[in-house]
């Protein structure tokens, strides 16, 4: 596996492979890999020449008071990690490589921000597509994966290789789960214990909470899930049944629906959601 950590040569790499009619397989992450991030490498490896994984921690899409800081790291475990799995090229910039002048041009997301965590995060999805525009200028995938999980984000960024022309196939993976249901997430670690036996509760209840909207509406589905995790020491930060991928209030005609949520515990937010049809 090559480590890159120059933008230059990372953006060189890429153009020789291009011109050698490789394709790029690419899977952009933050780090302090887990298999939810494996899974996306494994999809890559089977449908790519060549996988380049990039490890980053963004601060664009980090609003004031948000875990920046404190954001997991352990990048001598995450090589191995890459390594073993069968990443070939890791691509891990620093914040002055990415962004070594205060940028004069910022991308903004104007679609399918105004709901769920773009409520939340306020500026957040506008450092998600300001990131990934500049990563996929230096690493010209062909493909770019992205895991169900963050089933907003992958809309946004949908939206962006869309609105920008950016020639890129954006293949979402499905979510990989621990044995008991809690989406894998780098952030599981700042759970107490006792908020780790708890937290399984969220997927539980988005899953009853679609059952509940197919039979009887939004209201009572809502309702169903405020009430499971008024039961946990968690606390809803937003949950809501949306289209998907448009996120848009459910019109009759939309077939395609997300409940999405997320929890606060003390030191983790927690963001989960279930993808189901109407049909
Ligand atoms: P990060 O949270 O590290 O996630 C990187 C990728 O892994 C994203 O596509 C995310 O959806 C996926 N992922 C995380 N947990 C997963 C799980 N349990 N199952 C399947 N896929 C999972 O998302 C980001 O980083 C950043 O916003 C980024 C896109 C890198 C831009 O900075």
């Amino acid at each position: 596996m090559k480590i890159i950590t120059s933008a230059k040569e990372m953006q060189q790499t890429a153009s020789d492979l291009k011109k050698q009619g490789k394709i790029i397989g690419f899977v952009p992450t933050m780090g302090f890999l887990h298999e939810g991030h494996l899974s996306l490498v494994n999809k890559s490896v089977s449908e790519s020449d060549i996988t380049v994984m990039s490890i980053f921690v963004n601060p664009l899409q980090f609003g004031p008071g948000e875990d920046f800081e404190t954001y997991p790291r352990d990048m001598q475990r995450d090589q191995l990690l890459a390594e073993e799995v069968g990443v070939d090229i890791l691509f891990t910039p620093d914040v002055t490589e990415l962004y070594p002048v205060e940028p004069s041009v910022k991308v903004q997301a104007v679609k399918r921000t105004e709901v769920l965590c773009g409520a939340s995060r306020p500026g957040h999805f506008d450092g998600v597509v300001t990131v990934l525009s500049i990563l996929f200028n230096l690493v010209k995938p062909d493909k770019s994966f992205f895991g169900q999980k963050d089933a907003q984000q992958a809309a946004v960024v949908e939206g962006l290789v869309k609105s920008l022309h950016f020639p890129i196939e954006i293949i979402p993976v499905q979510t990989v789960r621990e044995d008991d249901g809690l989406a894998k997430s780098s952030r599981n670690v700042y759970l107490s214990d006792e908020e780790r036996q708890e937290a399984p509760v969220i997927y539980q209840s988005l899953k009853s909470s679609a059952d509940i909207y197919l039979s009887q509406g939004i209201e009572p589905a809502i309702e169903h899930f405020q009430k499971q995790i008024a039961a946990i020491s968690g606390e809803i930060d937003y949950v809501d049944i949306l289209s998907y991928p448009e996120l848009q209030e459910p019109a009759p005609e939309d077939h395609r629906l997300i409940i999405a949520a997320a929890v606060k515990f003390k030191q983790a937010r927690l963001i989960d959601n279930v993808i189901f049809s109407t049909k």
